[in-house]
């Protein structure tokens, strides 16, 4: 069966802009994530509070959330490390992120460490941020394959899962980051996380649309009981330490399936649509959504 309701994690401030060679002014952010807030999205990731040096697309993290932080809406925000976490804290973020990864080539181009590093870093941001009261979701990239080393054996990757929940983390976001998986990988993984007492509740998916398979990727997540979908308004992404990492799923196009299913979001998709052609104009190029292009006239 499938799920009533599903909880989208919007991702488009993040994850979409993170790659974006132009700076796009913290003003046209803030009016992104505020006019997101409007469709109805109750989560919204809003930066990353990470090594300017490292996304320079987000060195104005500070500005961005403090402009967006009176928002009714949850406002989750990246953090690898403590100095993130402390920077997150001190504008009151209530909801962080660590981004671990199931693979040693990515955990070293994408946070300078192993991947038993990486989670020797995280172990006091996850610790710190719970005394808090702060609510922790964990990241978890190449789930399915890795441009380096190819696909993913499950194992590993629930290895780490299993890691990142026993650390303390509420919630665990499985990505594929490049976009490659199909959904019989996907049916697998979850099939194998459930084996290892991981419990589905705890679990969101996210897909990048690579390879034109995030849409029935999420069809398959939503068929073995996940309930938590990542997505991003009119498919802008990418990861700068990906090679071949294309945009997220599109909000849109999710939005789209899950009301056609009769599953509720909560999203008002007109509003939605229009906001993704709103930001597409400041981006300078269309949005590569199909739903997008279908309801507006792009
Ligand atoms: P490092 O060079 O090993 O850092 O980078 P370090 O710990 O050695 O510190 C070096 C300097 O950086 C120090 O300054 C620190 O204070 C400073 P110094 O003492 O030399 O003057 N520093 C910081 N400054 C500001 N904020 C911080 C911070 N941390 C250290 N948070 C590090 C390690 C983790 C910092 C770096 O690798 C990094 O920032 N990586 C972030 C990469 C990133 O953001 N990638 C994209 C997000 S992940 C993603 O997109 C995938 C996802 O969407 C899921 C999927 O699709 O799979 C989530
Ligand atoms: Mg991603």
């Amino acid at each position: 069966g499938l799920p009533a309701r599903v909880r989208i994690h919007e991702v488009g401030a993040r994850d979409g802009l993170q790659n974006e060679k132009a700076t796009v002014a913290t003003a046209v952010k803030a009016e992104f994530v505020r006019r997101l807030a409007g469709t109805g999205l109750s989560t919204i990731e809003a930066t990353s509070f990470v090594h300017p040096k490292w996304v320079p697309q987000l060195a104005d993290a500070e500005d961005l959330y403090a402009a967006v932080a009176d928002l009714p809406v949850s406002l989750p925000v990246l953090v690898p490390n403590e100095r993130g976490l402390d920077r997150a804290l001190a504008l009151g973020a209530r909801r962080v992120a660590v981004f671990a990864s199931a693979t040693e080539s990515f955990a070293r181009a994408n946070l300078n460490r192993t991947v038993d590093e990486s989670l020797a870093m995280f172990e006091p941001v996850v610790r710190r941020a719970k005394a808090e009261g702060v609510h922790v979701r964990g990241y978890l990239s190449m789930c399915f394959g890795d441009p380096w080393e190819g696909a993913v054996p499950v194992p590993q990757v629930v290895r780490v899962c299993r890691a990142l929940l026993d650390m303390g983390c509420d919630e665990l976001s499985l990505g594929d980051t490049i976009g490659v998986a199909t959904p019989g990988h996907v049916t697998a993984l979850l099939g194998a996380l459930d084996g290892a007492d991981v419990p589905v509740a705890a679990l969101g998916v996210h897909f990048h649309d690579t390879y034109g398979q995030a849409l029935s990727n999420t069809l398959a997540a939503l068929q073995r009981g996940v309930t938590t979908v990542d997505a991003s308004a009119g498919g802008l992404g990418g990861c700068p330490y990906a090679k071949s990492a294309t945009g997220n799923l599109a909000t849109e196009d999710l939005v789209w399936m899950l009301r056609g299913l009769g599953i509720d979001t909560g999203v008002d998709l007109d509003r939605l649509v229009a906001t993704s052609v709103w930001m597409a104009a400041h981006l300078g190029r269309p949005s590569p959504s199909r739903t997008v292009r279908a309801l507006s006239h792009q």
